[in-house]
Protein backbone atom coordinates (compact mmCIF):
# COMPACT_ATOMS: atom_id res chain seq x y z
CA UNK A 1 0.00 0.00 0.00
CA UNK A 2 0.81 4.00 -0.31
CA UNK A 3 3.77 5.13 1.79
CA UNK A 4 3.76 8.23 3.55
CA UNK A 5 6.73 10.42 4.84
CA UNK A 6 6.91 13.89 5.79
CA UNK A 7 9.73 15.61 7.77
CA UNK A 8 10.74 18.68 9.00
CA UNK A 9 14.04 19.53 10.55
CA UNK A 10 16.86 22.34 11.19
CA UNK A 11 19.26 19.80 8.72
CA UNK A 12 19.32 16.47 5.97
CA UNK A 13 15.70 16.98 5.18
CA UNK A 14 15.69 15.41 1.65
CA UNK A 15 17.36 12.76 3.27
CA UNK A 16 16.04 11.70 6.22
CA UNK A 17 12.61 11.70 3.93
CA UNK A 18 14.49 9.19 1.17
CA UNK A 19 15.67 6.80 4.57
CA UNK A 20 12.06 6.83 5.94
CA UNK A 21 10.39 6.05 2.57
CA UNK A 22 13.09 3.07 1.86
CA UNK A 23 11.79 1.68 5.28
CA UNK A 24 8.27 1.65 4.00
CA UNK A 25 9.13 0.00 0.21
CA UNK A 26 8.06 -3.60 1.86
CA UNK A 27 4.38 -2.09 1.75
CA UNK A 28 4.79 -2.98 -2.03
CA UNK A 29 4.49 0.76 -4.52
CA UNK A 30 4.97 1.43 -8.00
CA UNK A 31 6.16 5.10 -7.96
CA UNK A 32 7.86 7.59 -5.72
CA UNK A 33 8.10 10.84 -5.25
CA UNK A 34 8.92 13.99 -2.93
CA UNK A 35 7.93 17.94 -2.28
CA UNK A 36 10.23 19.98 -0.04
CA UNK A 37 10.13 24.00 0.40
CA UNK A 38 13.78 25.27 -0.45
CA UNK A 39 14.04 28.88 -0.50
CA UNK A 40 10.05 29.40 0.39
CA UNK A 41 9.64 27.32 -2.91
CA UNK A 42 7.95 24.02 -3.20
CA UNK A 43 9.83 21.31 -5.56
CA UNK A 44 8.62 18.75 -6.61
CA UNK A 45 10.03 15.15 -8.39
CA UNK A 46 8.24 12.48 -8.65
CA UNK A 47 8.95 9.44 -10.90
CA UNK A 48 7.66 5.71 -11.75
CA UNK A 49 9.09 2.44 -10.63
CA UNK A 50 11.74 2.16 -7.66
CA UNK A 51 12.71 4.88 -5.10
CA UNK A 52 16.13 4.60 -6.72
CA UNK A 53 14.78 6.32 -9.60
CA UNK A 54 13.44 8.72 -8.18
CA UNK A 55 16.85 9.70 -6.07
CA UNK A 56 18.77 10.08 -9.44
CA UNK A 57 16.71 13.13 -9.40
CA UNK A 58 17.14 14.45 -6.00
CA UNK A 59 19.97 16.77 -5.32
CA UNK A 60 20.79 15.74 -1.36
CA UNK A 61 22.47 19.29 -0.86
CA UNK A 62 19.54 21.05 -1.55
CA UNK A 63 18.97 23.59 2.07
CA UNK A 64 14.80 22.15 2.19
CA UNK A 65 13.06 23.41 5.39
CA UNK A 66 9.92 20.71 4.87
CA UNK A 67 9.33 18.01 2.71
CA UNK A 68 6.85 15.61 2.16
CA UNK A 69 6.99 12.54 0.14
CA UNK A 70 5.48 9.16 -1.10
CA UNK A 71 5.65 5.59 -2.20
CA UNK A 72 2.31 5.06 -4.47
CA UNK A 73 0.90 1.42 -5.22
CA UNK A 74 -1.58 2.51 -7.68
CA UNK A 75 -5.29 2.47 -7.28
CA UNK A 76 -6.81 5.38 -9.73
CA UNK A 77 -4.74 5.76 -12.79
CA UNK A 78 -1.90 3.93 -14.30
CA UNK A 79 2.13 3.98 -12.71
CA UNK A 80 3.54 7.12 -14.39
CA UNK A 81 5.21 10.14 -13.35
CA UNK A 82 2.51 12.09 -13.87
CA UNK A 83 0.18 10.04 -11.41
CA UNK A 84 2.76 9.57 -8.83
CA UNK A 85 2.26 11.57 -5.64
CA UNK A 86 3.01 14.67 -4.60
CA UNK A 87 -0.17 16.59 -6.38
CA UNK A 88 0.03 20.29 -6.74
CA UNK A 89 -3.12 22.75 -7.20
CA UNK A 90 -3.15 25.71 -6.16
CA UNK A 91 -0.84 26.40 -3.57
CA UNK A 92 -1.54 23.20 -2.12
CA UNK A 93 0.54 20.26 -2.41
CA UNK A 94 -0.36 17.13 -0.89
CA UNK A 95 0.29 13.13 -0.65
CA UNK A 96 -2.14 11.00 0.13
CA UNK A 97 -3.02 7.04 1.04
CA UNK A 98 -6.44 5.70 0.84
CA UNK A 99 -9.47 5.95 -2.01
CA UNK A 100 -11.52 9.20 -2.40
CA UNK A 101 -14.57 7.42 -3.27
CA UNK A 102 -16.42 10.50 -4.96
CA UNK A 103 -13.86 12.61 -6.23
CA UNK A 104 -15.25 12.29 -9.88
CA UNK A 105 -17.98 14.53 -9.03
CA UNK A 106 -16.01 16.15 -7.10
CA UNK A 107 -13.76 16.84 -10.32
CA UNK A 108 -16.24 17.82 -12.57
CA UNK A 109 -17.33 20.37 -10.01
CA UNK A 110 -13.95 21.99 -9.76
CA UNK A 111 -13.32 21.58 -13.39
CA UNK A 112 -16.13 23.79 -13.44
CA UNK A 113 -14.55 26.48 -10.86
CA UNK A 114 -11.27 26.04 -13.26
CA UNK A 115 -9.44 23.82 -11.88
CA UNK A 116 -7.33 22.13 -14.44
CA UNK A 117 -5.97 18.24 -14.21
CA UNK A 118 -3.11 16.99 -14.95
CA UNK A 119 -3.55 13.17 -13.26
CA UNK A 120 -6.04 10.46 -13.27
CA UNK A 121 -5.50 10.16 -9.42
CA UNK A 122 -8.71 11.16 -6.91
CA UNK A 123 -5.68 12.40 -5.05
CA UNK A 124 -5.15 15.54 -7.28
CA UNK A 125 -9.06 16.29 -7.02
CA UNK A 126 -8.67 16.18 -3.04
CA UNK A 127 -5.64 18.74 -3.67
CA UNK A 128 -7.67 20.86 -5.00
CA UNK A 129 -10.82 20.83 -2.58
CA UNK A 130 -8.44 22.24 0.27
CA UNK A 131 -6.85 24.45 -2.07
CA UNK A 132 -10.58 25.58 -2.95
CA UNK A 133 -11.52 26.03 0.69
CA UNK A 134 -8.39 27.47 1.63
CA UNK A 135 -8.18 30.02 -0.59
CA UNK A 136 -12.05 30.71 0.84
CA UNK A 137 -10.92 31.06 4.21
CA UNK A 138 -7.61 31.34 4.13
CA UNK A 139 -7.12 29.07 7.22
CA UNK A 140 -5.45 25.76 6.60
CA UNK A 141 -7.48 23.90 9.97
CA UNK A 142 -10.17 25.15 8.60
CA UNK A 143 -10.02 24.43 5.01
CA UNK A 144 -9.08 20.96 6.35
CA UNK A 145 -11.78 20.23 8.35
CA UNK A 146 -14.23 21.56 5.77
CA UNK A 147 -12.70 18.82 3.17
CA UNK A 148 -13.76 16.26 5.67
CA UNK A 149 -17.34 17.26 5.37
CA UNK A 150 -16.44 17.36 1.57
CA UNK A 151 -13.96 14.16 0.79
CA UNK A 152 -15.56 10.38 1.31
CA UNK A 153 -13.47 7.54 1.62
CA UNK A 154 -10.41 6.65 3.71
CA UNK A 155 -7.30 9.36 3.84
CA UNK A 156 -4.14 10.40 5.22
CA UNK A 157 -3.01 13.30 4.04
CA UNK A 158 0.12 15.55 4.37
CA UNK A 159 -0.25 18.83 3.13
CA UNK A 160 2.68 21.65 2.13
CA UNK A 161 1.25 24.99 1.59
CA UNK A 162 3.10 27.80 -0.36
CA UNK A 163 1.67 30.89 1.79
CA UNK A 164 3.57 28.50 4.70
CA UNK A 165 7.09 27.73 4.26
CA UNK A 166 7.87 25.78 7.17
CA UNK A 167 5.00 23.86 8.63
CA UNK A 168 3.68 19.96 7.59
CA UNK A 169 -0.25 19.67 7.56
CA UNK A 170 -1.74 15.87 8.18
CA UNK A 171 -4.80 14.55 8.71
CA UNK A 172 -6.04 10.95 8.75
CA UNK A 173 -9.71 8.71 8.47
CA UNK A 174 -9.40 5.15 8.42
CA UNK A 175 -5.60 5.17 6.67
CA UNK A 176 -2.86 4.85 9.20
CA UNK A 177 -0.56 8.03 10.32
CA UNK A 178 2.29 7.89 13.03
CA UNK A 179 3.75 11.73 13.90
CA UNK A 180 7.60 10.84 15.28
CA UNK A 181 8.54 13.77 18.14
CA UNK A 182 12.18 14.32 18.30
CA UNK A 183 14.70 17.97 19.51
CA UNK A 184 16.17 17.28 15.71
CA UNK A 185 13.17 17.86 13.70
CA UNK A 186 9.56 15.86 13.51
CA UNK A 187 8.33 13.07 11.28
CA UNK A 188 4.98 12.18 9.49
CA UNK A 189 4.86 8.46 8.22
CA UNK A 190 2.01 5.85 7.87
CA UNK A 191 3.88 3.75 9.79
CA UNK A 192 6.32 3.35 12.64
CA UNK A 193 9.48 1.75 11.14
CA UNK A 194 9.54 5.18 9.01
CA UNK A 195 10.34 7.83 11.94
CA UNK A 196 12.95 5.20 14.21
CA UNK A 197 15.49 6.90 12.62
CA UNK A 198 14.61 10.12 13.65
CA UNK A 199 12.96 9.10 17.01
CA UNK A 200 11.44 6.31 18.87
CA UNK A 201 8.75 8.60 20.20
CA UNK A 202 5.74 8.80 18.44
CA UNK A 203 1.98 9.79 18.47
CA UNK A 204 -1.11 7.43 16.55
CA UNK A 205 -3.72 9.86 15.16
CA UNK A 206 -7.25 8.90 15.21
CA UNK A 207 -9.51 9.53 12.99
CA UNK A 208 -10.00 13.49 12.44
CA UNK A 209 -6.92 14.38 14.55
CA UNK A 210 -5.17 17.17 12.71
CA UNK A 211 -1.58 17.21 13.23
CA UNK A 212 0.51 20.96 12.60
CA UNK A 213 4.20 19.99 12.87
CA UNK A 214 7.27 22.38 12.27
CA UNK A 215 11.16 21.33 13.42
CA UNK A 216 10.28 22.84 16.90
CA UNK A 217 6.75 22.10 17.36
CA UNK A 218 3.93 19.47 17.19
CA UNK A 219 0.36 20.57 17.66
CA UNK A 220 -2.71 18.81 17.19
CA UNK A 221 -6.31 19.37 16.85
CA UNK A 222 -9.79 18.26 16.59
CA UNK A 223 -11.55 18.48 13.66
CA UNK A 224 -13.24 22.09 15.02
CA UNK A 225 -10.18 23.53 15.15
CA UNK A 226 -9.82 23.26 19.04
CA UNK A 227 -5.97 22.20 20.30
CA UNK A 228 -5.93 18.82 21.90
CA UNK A 229 -3.45 16.83 23.50
CA UNK A 230 -1.91 13.50 22.43
CA UNK A 231 -0.09 10.35 24.12
CA UNK A 232 3.13 10.41 23.13
CA UNK A 233 4.40 6.73 23.09
CA UNK A 234 8.22 5.42 22.73
CA UNK A 235 8.76 2.26 20.77
CA UNK A 236 10.13 -0.62 22.91
CA UNK A 237 11.35 -2.82 20.03
CA UNK A 238 14.50 -0.65 19.48
CA UNK A 239 16.26 -3.41 19.15
CA UNK A 240 14.30 -5.06 16.12
CA UNK A 241 16.16 -3.42 14.35
CA UNK A 242 14.78 -3.68 10.46
CA UNK A 243 17.41 -6.01 9.26
CA UNK A 244 18.12 -9.27 7.12
CA UNK A 245 19.95 -10.22 9.70
CA UNK A 246 22.07 -11.98 7.49
CA UNK A 247 19.04 -13.64 5.78
CA UNK A 248 19.60 -13.90 2.03
CA UNK A 249 15.40 -12.55 2.07
CA UNK A 250 13.18 -10.96 5.20
CA UNK A 251 10.49 -13.66 4.81
CA UNK A 252 13.33 -16.61 5.35
CA UNK A 253 14.41 -14.50 8.53
CA UNK A 254 10.98 -14.29 9.59
CA UNK A 255 10.48 -18.16 8.86
CA UNK A 256 13.43 -18.94 11.54
CA UNK A 257 11.86 -15.91 13.33
CA UNK A 258 8.63 -18.79 13.88
CA UNK A 259 10.40 -21.11 16.80
CA UNK A 260 10.45 -17.51 19.20
CA UNK A 261 7.44 -16.36 17.91
CA UNK A 262 5.87 -19.41 19.13
CA UNK A 263 7.40 -19.53 22.85
CA UNK A 264 7.10 -16.32 22.96
CA UNK A 265 2.91 -16.72 22.78
CA UNK A 266 3.36 -19.91 25.07
CA UNK A 267 5.12 -17.89 27.87
CA UNK A 268 2.55 -14.79 27.21
CA UNK A 269 -0.85 -16.11 27.26
CA UNK A 270 -0.12 -19.71 29.14
CA UNK A 271 0.97 -21.02 32.28
CA UNK A 272 1.05 -24.19 34.30
CA UNK A 273 -0.26 -25.98 31.98
CA UNK A 274 -3.09 -23.96 31.26
CA UNK A 275 -4.46 -20.93 28.91
CA UNK A 276 -4.34 -18.04 31.61
CA UNK A 277 -7.82 -17.04 32.81
CA UNK A 278 -7.43 -12.75 31.18
CA UNK A 279 -7.28 -14.68 27.52
CA UNK A 280 -10.69 -13.34 26.28
CA UNK A 281 -12.90 -16.39 26.77
CA UNK A 282 -14.86 -17.46 23.45
CA UNK A 283 -17.45 -20.23 25.32
CA UNK A 284 -20.38 -17.94 26.24
CA UNK A 285 -20.88 -17.21 22.67
CA UNK A 286 -22.73 -19.68 20.27
CA UNK A 287 -21.47 -18.67 16.89
CA UNK A 288 -18.79 -17.22 16.12
CA UNK A 289 -17.75 -15.09 12.58
CA UNK A 290 -14.48 -14.93 11.81
CA UNK A 291 -13.19 -12.57 9.07
CA UNK A 292 -10.07 -11.50 7.44
CA UNK A 293 -8.77 -11.49 4.14
CA UNK A 294 -5.72 -13.14 2.37
CA UNK A 295 -3.48 -15.45 4.47
CA UNK A 296 -5.13 -14.09 7.86
CA UNK A 297 -8.66 -15.68 6.46
CA UNK A 298 -6.81 -19.05 6.13
CA UNK A 299 -5.43 -18.91 9.56
CA UNK A 300 -9.19 -18.41 10.32
CA UNK A 301 -9.75 -21.56 8.39
CA UNK A 302 -7.51 -23.53 10.59
CA UNK A 303 -8.84 -21.28 13.61
CA UNK A 304 -12.32 -22.73 12.72
CA UNK A 305 -11.33 -26.42 12.65
CA UNK A 306 -9.79 -25.87 16.09
CA UNK A 307 -12.36 -24.11 17.66
CA UNK A 308 -14.53 -26.79 16.44
CA UNK A 309 -13.24 -29.59 17.67
CA UNK A 310 -12.30 -28.11 21.17
CA UNK A 311 -14.80 -25.51 22.24
CA UNK A 312 -17.65 -27.08 20.09
CA UNK A 313 -18.48 -23.73 18.82
CA UNK A 314 -20.25 -23.59 15.34
CA UNK A 315 -17.56 -21.46 13.25
CA UNK A 316 -18.14 -19.60 10.02
CA UNK A 317 -14.85 -18.03 8.24
CA UNK A 318 -15.41 -15.06 5.67
CA UNK A 319 -13.40 -12.85 3.34
CA UNK A 320 -14.00 -9.28 4.82
CA UNK A 321 -14.80 -8.38 1.43
CA UNK A 322 -17.78 -10.25 0.99
CA UNK A 323 -18.89 -10.02 4.72
CA UNK A 324 -19.64 -6.77 4.52
CA UNK A 325 -21.98 -6.93 1.74
CA UNK A 326 -23.95 -10.54 1.98
CA UNK A 327 -26.51 -11.03 4.51
CA UNK A 328 -25.24 -11.55 8.19
CA UNK A 329 -27.28 -13.18 10.59
CA UNK A 330 -26.60 -11.23 13.93
CA UNK A 331 -27.31 -12.14 17.22
CA UNK A 332 -26.43 -11.18 20.33
CA UNK A 333 -24.65 -14.44 20.83
CA UNK A 334 -22.49 -13.99 17.82
CA UNK A 335 -18.78 -13.32 18.27
CA UNK A 336 -16.95 -11.49 15.13
CA UNK A 337 -13.12 -12.16 15.18
CA UNK A 338 -11.11 -9.86 13.06
CA UNK A 339 -7.77 -11.14 12.11
CA UNK A 340 -5.20 -8.72 11.03
CA UNK A 341 -1.27 -8.89 10.72
CA UNK A 342 -1.27 -5.18 10.15
CA UNK A 343 -4.39 -4.37 11.40
CA UNK A 344 -5.04 -1.81 8.73
CA UNK A 345 -6.58 -3.87 6.06
CA UNK A 346 -9.53 -1.86 4.96
CA UNK A 347 -12.21 -4.82 3.81
CA UNK A 348 -11.50 -5.91 7.77
CA UNK A 349 -11.60 -2.74 9.53
CA UNK A 350 -15.00 -2.11 7.25
CA UNK A 351 -16.53 -5.59 8.69
CA UNK A 352 -15.48 -4.66 12.58
CA UNK A 353 -17.74 -1.23 11.68
CA UNK A 354 -20.80 -3.72 10.45
CA UNK A 355 -20.19 -5.70 13.69
CA UNK A 356 -20.34 -3.20 15.74
CA UNK A 357 -23.05 -1.06 14.34
CA UNK A 358 -24.96 -3.92 14.87
CA UNK A 359 -23.87 -4.36 18.88
CA UNK A 360 -21.61 -7.43 18.08
CA UNK A 361 -19.09 -8.00 20.43
CA UNK A 362 -15.69 -8.01 18.06
CA UNK A 363 -12.50 -9.31 19.08
CA UNK A 364 -8.95 -8.37 16.94
CA UNK A 365 -6.35 -10.51 16.44
CA UNK A 366 -3.66 -8.39 15.57
CA UNK A 367 0.10 -7.90 14.91
CA UNK A 368 -0.14 -4.37 14.88
CA UNK A 369 0.20 -2.01 18.14
CA UNK A 370 -1.98 0.55 17.75
CA UNK A 371 -3.07 -0.08 14.29
CA UNK A 372 -6.92 0.86 13.14
CA UNK A 373 -8.35 -2.45 13.92
CA UNK A 374 -6.80 -3.04 16.96
CA UNK A 375 -8.13 0.24 18.30
CA UNK A 376 -11.37 0.23 17.27
CA UNK A 377 -12.14 -3.46 18.46
CA UNK A 378 -13.89 -4.41 21.74
CA UNK A 379 -11.20 -6.49 23.11
CA UNK A 380 -7.78 -7.20 20.81
CA UNK A 381 -5.62 -10.09 21.29
CA UNK A 382 -1.97 -9.32 19.87
CA UNK A 383 0.13 -12.04 18.20
CA UNK A 384 3.34 -10.34 18.95
CA UNK A 385 5.14 -11.73 15.98
CA UNK A 386 6.94 -8.69 15.57
CA UNK A 387 7.58 -6.90 12.62
CA UNK A 388 6.97 -8.73 9.63
CA UNK A 389 8.54 -6.97 6.44
CA UNK A 390 8.00 -9.41 3.83
CA UNK A 391 4.81 -9.21 1.91
CA UNK A 392 4.13 -12.79 2.30
CA UNK A 393 3.01 -13.11 5.59
CA UNK A 394 4.80 -16.01 7.43
CA UNK A 395 5.41 -15.92 11.47
CA UNK A 396 2.39 -13.67 11.61
CA UNK A 397 -0.10 -16.09 10.13
CA UNK A 398 1.21 -19.22 12.49
CA UNK A 399 0.97 -17.05 15.46
CA UNK A 400 -2.66 -16.24 14.48
CA UNK A 401 -3.28 -19.83 14.38
CA UNK A 402 -1.86 -20.47 17.41
CA UNK A 403 -3.42 -17.78 19.26
CA UNK A 404 -6.92 -19.42 17.59
CA UNK A 405 -5.43 -22.89 18.99
CA UNK A 406 -5.39 -21.39 22.56
CA UNK A 407 -8.51 -19.67 22.57
CA UNK A 408 -10.47 -22.84 21.04
CA UNK A 409 -8.94 -25.15 24.28
CA UNK A 410 -9.54 -22.64 26.60
CA UNK A 411 -11.01 -24.35 29.74
CA UNK A 412 -11.53 -27.82 28.19
CA UNK A 413 -10.34 -31.28 29.73
CA UNK A 414 -7.43 -32.00 27.82
CA UNK A 415 -6.13 -28.23 27.62
CA UNK A 416 -3.17 -29.40 29.52
CA UNK A 417 -1.85 -32.41 27.55
CA UNK A 418 -2.61 -30.42 24.50
CA UNK A 419 -0.07 -27.32 25.50
CA UNK A 420 2.67 -30.11 26.56
CA UNK A 421 2.30 -31.17 22.93
CA UNK A 422 2.62 -27.14 21.72
CA UNK A 423 5.51 -27.09 23.77
CA UNK A 424 7.04 -29.16 21.28
CA UNK A 425 6.65 -26.70 17.95
CA UNK A 426 9.35 -24.59 18.26
CA UNK A 427 11.82 -27.44 17.98
CA UNK A 428 9.71 -29.08 15.20
CA UNK A 429 9.78 -25.73 13.45
CA UNK A 430 13.63 -25.41 13.89
CA UNK A 431 13.88 -29.61 12.36
CA UNK A 432 11.82 -28.81 9.65
CA UNK A 433 13.79 -25.48 8.23
CA UNK A 434 16.74 -27.01 8.48
CA UNK A 435 16.25 -31.20 7.85
CA UNK A 436 14.40 -31.36 4.27
CA UNK A 437 15.24 -30.82 0.61
CA UNK A 438 12.98 -27.89 -0.22
CA UNK A 439 14.92 -27.33 -3.10
CA UNK A 440 14.36 -30.67 -4.47
CA UNK A 441 10.73 -30.13 -4.55
CA UNK A 442 11.29 -26.53 -6.09
CA UNK A 443 12.90 -27.71 -9.34
CA UNK A 444 9.73 -30.20 -9.23
CA UNK A 445 7.30 -27.88 -9.36
CA UNK A 446 9.06 -24.44 -10.70
CA UNK A 447 8.73 -24.34 -14.24
CA UNK A 448 5.05 -25.68 -14.00
CA UNK A 449 2.13 -23.18 -14.80
CA UNK A 450 -0.91 -24.68 -12.73
CA UNK A 451 -0.89 -26.30 -9.66
CA UNK A 452 -3.48 -27.99 -7.34
CA UNK A 453 -2.81 -28.00 -3.66
CA UNK A 454 -4.88 -30.95 -2.35
CA UNK A 455 -6.50 -31.79 0.90
CA UNK A 456 -9.37 -32.62 3.13
CA UNK A 457 -10.66 -30.83 5.78
CA UNK A 458 -8.06 -29.11 8.12
CA UNK A 459 -5.67 -30.34 5.41
CA UNK A 460 -7.52 -28.62 2.81
CA UNK A 461 -7.58 -25.55 5.02
CA UNK A 462 -3.84 -25.41 5.70
CA UNK A 463 -2.98 -26.07 1.69
CA UNK A 464 -5.26 -22.63 1.23
CA UNK A 465 -2.28 -21.02 2.94
CA UNK A 466 0.03 -23.09 1.12
CA UNK A 467 -1.14 -22.60 -2.35
CA UNK A 468 -1.22 -18.81 -1.68
CA UNK A 469 2.28 -18.42 -0.38
CA UNK A 470 3.73 -20.42 -3.80
CA UNK A 471 1.15 -18.25 -6.10
CA UNK A 472 1.84 -14.74 -4.75
CA UNK A 473 5.60 -14.74 -4.67
CA UNK A 474 6.51 -17.45 -7.38
CA UNK A 475 3.57 -16.20 -9.67
CA UNK A 476 2.66 -20.12 -10.69
CA UNK A 477 -1.13 -20.18 -11.07
CA UNK A 478 -1.80 -22.52 -7.39
CA UNK A 479 -5.33 -23.40 -6.62
CA UNK A 480 -6.17 -25.13 -3.04
CA UNK A 481 -8.93 -27.80 -3.70
CA UNK A 482 -10.35 -30.13 -1.74
CA UNK A 483 -9.42 -33.65 -2.25
CA UNK A 484 -12.81 -35.48 -2.63
CA UNK A 485 -14.18 -32.67 -5.15
CA UNK A 486 -11.77 -32.71 -7.43
CA UNK A 487 -13.99 -35.35 -9.62
CA UNK A 488 -16.68 -33.55 -9.71
CA UNK A 489 -15.23 -31.73 -12.88
CA UNK A 490 -11.85 -30.15 -11.92
CA UNK A 491 -10.24 -33.55 -12.61
CA UNK A 492 -10.35 -32.52 -16.61
CA UNK A 493 -7.84 -30.39 -15.87
CA UNK A 494 -5.26 -32.94 -14.39
CA UNK A 495 -2.59 -33.96 -16.89
CA UNK A 496 1.69 -34.82 -16.75
CA UNK A 497 1.68 -31.02 -17.14
CA UNK A 498 -0.53 -30.31 -14.30
CA UNK A 499 1.14 -29.91 -10.64
CA UNK A 500 -0.02 -31.60 -7.44
CA UNK A 501 1.08 -30.93 -4.08
CA UNK A 502 -1.27 -32.95 -1.14
CA UNK A 503 -1.18 -32.26 2.48
CA UNK A 504 -2.32 -35.33 3.79
CA UNK A 505 -2.06 -35.59 8.02
CA UNK A 506 -5.21 -35.81 9.05
CA UNK A 507 -5.07 -39.82 9.85
CA UNK A 508 -9.29 -39.70 10.55
CA UNK A 509 -9.74 -39.14 6.58
CA UNK A 510 -6.27 -39.93 5.10
CA UNK A 511 -7.28 -43.08 3.38
CA UNK A 512 -10.51 -41.10 1.12
CA UNK A 513 -7.63 -38.63 0.71
CA UNK A 514 -5.25 -41.02 -0.82
CA UNK A 515 -7.65 -42.42 -2.67
CA UNK A 516 -7.90 -38.77 -4.15
CA UNK A 517 -4.46 -39.27 -4.92
CA UNK A 518 -4.75 -42.16 -6.81
CA UNK A 519 -7.26 -40.78 -9.09
CA UNK A 520 -5.09 -37.91 -9.80
CA UNK A 521 -2.12 -40.22 -10.82
CA UNK A 522 -4.01 -42.50 -13.23
CA UNK A 523 -4.65 -39.21 -14.99
CA UNK A 524 -0.60 -38.97 -15.47
CA UNK A 525 0.47 -36.04 -12.45
CA UNK A 526 3.49 -36.65 -10.61
CA UNK A 527 2.01 -36.06 -6.75
CA UNK A 528 4.05 -34.31 -4.01
CA UNK A 529 3.29 -34.99 -0.54
CA UNK A 530 3.16 -33.45 2.65
CA UNK A 531 2.48 -35.91 4.80
CA UNK A 532 3.27 -38.12 8.11
CA UNK A 533 1.96 -41.44 6.35
CA UNK A 534 5.30 -43.45 5.92
CA UNK A 535 3.99 -45.74 3.14
CA UNK A 536 4.72 -44.76 0.10
CA UNK A 537 2.37 -46.03 -2.63
CA UNK A 538 -0.11 -42.59 -3.46
CA UNK A 539 2.96 -40.25 -4.14
CA UNK A 540 6.13 -39.89 -5.77
CA UNK A 541 7.98 -37.51 -3.87
CA UNK A 542 7.77 -36.93 -0.31
CA UNK A 543 8.44 -34.45 2.46
CA UNK A 544 7.80 -36.85 5.49
CA UNK A 545 6.72 -35.26 8.83
CA UNK A 546 6.26 -36.51 12.26
CA UNK A 547 3.19 -37.82 13.48
CA UNK A 548 2.58 -35.96 17.07
CA UNK A 549 -0.88 -35.64 17.90
CA UNK A 550 -4.17 -34.78 15.98
CA UNK A 551 -3.79 -30.93 17.26
CA UNK A 552 0.55 -30.45 16.33
CA UNK A 553 0.10 -32.55 12.85
CA UNK A 554 -1.32 -29.61 11.33
CA UNK A 555 0.88 -26.90 12.48
CA UNK A 556 3.86 -29.19 11.37
CA UNK A 557 3.41 -28.84 7.55
CA UNK A 558 3.40 -25.06 7.80
CA UNK A 559 6.96 -24.66 7.87
CA UNK A 560 7.22 -27.18 4.71
CA UNK A 561 4.55 -25.02 3.01
CA UNK A 562 6.33 -21.73 3.52
CA UNK A 563 10.00 -23.18 2.44
CA UNK A 564 8.21 -24.30 -0.80
CA UNK A 565 7.00 -21.42 -1.83
CA UNK A 566 10.13 -19.79 -0.72
CA UNK A 567 12.28 -21.85 -2.93
CA UNK A 568 10.51 -21.85 -6.00
CA UNK A 569 10.32 -18.25 -5.92
CA UNK A 570 14.34 -18.19 -5.58
CA UNK A 571 14.94 -20.93 -8.70
CA UNK A 572 12.45 -18.54 -10.43
CA UNK A 573 14.65 -15.01 -9.13
CA UNK A 574 11.08 -13.32 -8.31
CA UNK A 575 11.58 -10.76 -5.54
CA UNK A 576 10.61 -12.73 -2.74
CA UNK A 577 10.15 -9.95 -0.29
CA UNK A 578 8.30 -7.75 -1.91
CA UNK A 579 6.09 -9.65 -5.13
CA UNK A 580 5.11 -7.23 -8.31
CA UNK A 581 1.12 -6.07 -7.78
CA UNK A 582 1.16 -7.16 -4.17
CA UNK A 583 1.22 -4.65 -0.94
CA UNK A 584 2.17 -5.63 2.85
CA UNK A 585 -1.10 -3.90 4.16
CA UNK A 586 -4.19 -3.25 1.86
CA UNK A 587 -5.45 -0.23 3.29
CA UNK A 588 -7.80 0.13 0.28
CA UNK A 589 -11.36 -1.67 -0.76
C1 LIG B 1 -0.31 -12.81 2.88
O1 LIG B 1 0.90 -13.48 2.49
C2 LIG B 1 -0.73 -11.77 1.91
N1 LIG B 1 0.30 -10.81 1.79
C3 LIG B 1 -2.12 -11.21 2.15
O2 LIG B 1 -3.04 -12.21 1.80
C4 LIG B 1 -2.46 -10.75 3.59
O3 LIG B 1 -2.55 -11.88 4.43
C5 LIG B 1 -3.84 -10.07 3.55
O4 LIG B 1 -3.73 -8.93 2.72
C6 LIG B 1 -4.34 -9.65 4.94
O5 LIG B 1 -3.46 -8.71 5.49
P1 LIG B 1 -3.61 -8.38 7.06
O6 LIG B 1 -3.33 -9.67 7.78
O7 LIG B 1 -2.58 -7.33 7.32
O8 LIG B 1 -5.00 -7.91 7.30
Amino acid sequence: MCGIVSYAGNKDVIRRIITGLKSLEYRGYDSAGIAYMKDNKINIIKKEGCICNLEKEINYDDKASIGIAHTRWATHGKADDINSHPHRQGKITLVHNGIIENYDILKKELIKKGYIFKSDTDTEVAAAVIDDLYNENNDMIKAISLATEILKGSYAFNIINDDISDKIFGIRKDSPLIVGISEDGNILASDIPATLHVTNRYVVLDNYDIVVLDKDHVKFYDIKGKEIKKEVKIFANDNEVISKGGYDHYMLKEINEESEVVKKLISLYTNSGKVNDDLFDIRKYKNIDIVACGSASFAGQVGKYYIEKYANIRTSVYFASEYRYQKNFFDNDTLVILISQSGETADTLAALKLAKENNIDTLAIVNRRDSSIAREAKDVIYTEAGIEIAVATTKAYLAQVIVLLLLAIKGINNETEILEDLKLLPNIITKYINDYDYENIADLIKDKEHIFYLGRGIDYYLSMEGSLKLKEISYIHSEAFQAGELKHGSISLIDENFGVIAVVTDKSICDKTISNLKEVSARGAKIIAITNIKDDNFSDYKILVDDYSEVLNPLTVVIPMQLIAYNTAKKKNCDIDKPRNLAKSVTVE
